[in-house]
């Protein structure tokens, strides 16, 4: 496995392999790998000649006040871990490398940004978006992979690849969960112990909306409060939003015609963390 640290390593690494003919895989992330990182990095490796993945805590989509100082790291864990997967590349570049003095380009999707996680963390998608057209652009995929579990994050780089003509296929993958249903995260591990059991809320609030709709439950403010009044019982939960939107188009909705994203965004302690669940009627 390769690890490199500038745009022109990372350029000549990939340019080997597909000289050699390979297909380019591409997983980018922030590092602190779980389950989660891995089996997007797995179905990479099954579908493609080279597996690229980045690690990059990218400042420019954490605002002020958030967690970018504490983010966890750990990058010798993480290589290992990508070795075991049979990762080819990986790209671990400084924040000067990606952002040098005199930065001022961006890439923004509008619309889809404007809701959800776009209102309670603004400028983040701004963030992603331009991280990851950069990443394109300095890896040129021909396949990448993202998480269900960002489900606003997948629409986002979907809407962005197609408006902008990235020559790239985008695969969604389903969300990995712990044992107990909680959805894997790299911040999890704010959690104490007791958050981390108020936490499993979540899951549970979820799959009750899914039982709700199976047996008949087509009104959107019914399955919203319903989710949102579980939560709200948990005293360590602090609730950021419980929405429901059209999926994937995250239009607004009053009753449930197709398919829709369920998605909540809950506080415990300094730990945001997300979670969603599609429901098909
Ligand atoms: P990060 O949070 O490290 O996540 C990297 C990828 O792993 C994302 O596509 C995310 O959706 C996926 N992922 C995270 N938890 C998952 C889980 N439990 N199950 C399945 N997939 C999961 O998302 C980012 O980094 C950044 O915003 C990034 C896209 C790298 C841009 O900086």
């Amino acid at each position: 496995m390769e690890v490199c640290r500038t745009v022109g390593e990372v350029r000549a690494a990939v340019r080997r392999h597909r000289e050699r003919g390979a297909k380019i895989g591409f997983v980018p992330t922030m590092g602190y790998f779980h389950e989660g990182h891995l089996s997007l990095m797995r179905r990479a490796r099954a579908e493609c000649g080279a597996v690229v993945v980045s690690i990059f805590v990218n400042p420019l989509q954490f605002g002020p006040r958030e967690d970018l100082a504490e983010y966890p790291r750990d990058l010798e864990r993480d290589l290992r871990m990508a070795r075991e997967v049979g990762v080819d590349v990986v790209f671990t570049p400084a924040d000067e490398e990606m952002y040098p003095p005199g930065y001022c380009t961006y890439v923004e999707v509008l619309g889809l940004t404007e809701k959800l996680c776009g209102l309670s963390r603004p400028g983040h998608f701004r963030g992603v978006t331009t991280v990851v057209a950069k990443l394109f652009n300095i890896v040129q995929p021909d396949v990448a992979y993202f998480g269900q579990k960002d489900a606003q994050q997948a629409v986002v780089i979907q809407r962005m690849v197609r408006d902008l003509n990235m020559p790239l296929e985008v695969v969604v993958l389903p969300t990995v969960r712990e044992a107990d249903g909680l959805a894997m995260s790299s911040r999890n591990v704010y959690l104490s112990p007791e958050e981390r059991q108020a936490a499993l809320v979540i899951p549970r609030s979820l799959a009750r909306a899914v039982e709700a709709v199976k047996g008949g439950e087509r009104n959107v403010a019914v399955l919203r409060e319903m989710v949102r009044g579980m939560i709200a019982a948990e005293p360590r939960a602090q609730i950021d939003y419980v929405e429901i939107y059209g999926w994937p188009d995250l239009e607004p909705l009053t009753v449930l015609t197709d398919r829709a994203l369920l998605a909540v965004a809950v506080r415990f302690g300094r730990a945001r963390l997300i979670d969603n669940v599609v429901l098909e009627v």
